[in-house]
């Protein structure tokens, strides 16, 4: 594996840090991706300690796997959803861990990787399934909704304030040829826009909001954050943790309202009352790292 595209951990010393790690420990690394996060983990919880490792995408497990051999016994690695947390972590006969960490979205890997479908800045099929074995890919979204679903898709997961003239665009474009490339949909999302707001309202590519909101409905990402905290947080023992590393504000909103409720059925207490950030110094070394937020609750 090329160390360009292995995904580098974000906020690596605050998660080691909040996580409290101590040898012997059992941690759950729910999102493993390429396993920066969980190498880290390994060496601070040795000896003695054992790591779960989940992840939906079966090429980021087997990298993992490679990367984490000196290590190999200590650690289970699973494809698997998290929102499954409870059944794989049953599975392994586990009803107790000494912290959790989930670090949503994707990864450099997956993103670098352009048959995967995720980057608009790389040809490549219209596809962005975290799990290639699920059934609906970015390409079914875009060509079967309908004009007023792309919309409140574009909406609601990307807050793309152009969805109804990206929507109406995608619509018109698809009845002379599908929409089948990474590279076309960008495309036709910078077409879709007024060419005053093209440069101007966008720090970003004009595209970013219409691949993250495409990316989410496919894998049903924020769907699944609520039920996953609740359960994994009914696996922590007495004042384990459980770690949040969220990428933009519709998963935070998700994260905070989850960490409020378990607050008030008295399951947990909040370390962090307002999420941390990374460093400016992470933000330059790394700038992938800019958006995200760090949320930690604790385990009564
Ligand atoms: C930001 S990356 C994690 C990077 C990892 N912490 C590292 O240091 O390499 C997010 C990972 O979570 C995985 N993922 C996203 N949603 C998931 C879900 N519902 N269940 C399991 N894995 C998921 C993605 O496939 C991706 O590999």
């Amino acid at each position: 594996m090329q160390e360009e595209k292995l995904h580098i951990p974000v906020m690596l010393h605050e998660v080691i840090d909040y996580l409290k790690l101590e040898p012997g420990q059992l941690i759950v690394d729910a999102t493993l991706g390429t396993g920066g996060h969980a190498l880290e983990i390994l060496k601070r919880i040795s000896p003695g300690g054992r790591l779960i490792g989940i992840d939906r995408d079966e090429d980021s497990i087997e990298v993992s796997r490679r990367r984490l051999s000196d290590f190999t016994g200590s650690f289970e690695l699973v494809h698997a959803n998290f929102a499954d947390l409870d059944q794989v972590l049953s599975r392994l006969g586990i009803d107790k861990i000494d912290g959790i960490i989930f670090d949503l979205g994707i990864s450099t890997f997956q993103l670098k990787d352009s048959q995967r479908g995720f980057s608009f800045q790389e040809e490549g099929p219209l596809d962005m399934r975290l799990d290639k074995g699920s059934y609906i890919s970015a390409y079914d979204l875009v060509n079967n909704l309908n004009e007023n679903e792309i919309s409140h898709m574009l909406w609601s997961f990307g807050q793309e304030r152009w969805h109804n003239r990206i929507a109406r665009v995608l619509v018109q474009e698809r009845i002379t040829q599908p929409i089948s490339s990474t590279t076309q949909l960008a495309d036709l999302v910078v077409r879709a826009i007024p060419h005053r707001y093209r440069r101007s309202y966008y720090r970003i590519h004009p595209a970013t909001r219409t691949f993250q909101a495409v990316r989410i409905a496919v894998n049903r990402e924020l769907e699944v954050i609520e039920n996953a905290l609740k359960k994994a947080v009914a696996f922590l023992g007495k004042q384990a943790r459980i770690c949040v590393i969220s990428f933009h504000s519709l998963e935070d909103r998700a994260v905070k309202h989850t960490f409020r409720s378990l607050k008030a059925d008295g399951l947990i207490n909040i370390v962090t009352p307002k999420p941390l950030t990374p460093a400016a110094s992470e933000v330059e070394a790394n700038p992938s790292s800019r958006s995200s937020k760090f949320r930690v609750a604790e385990r009564i």
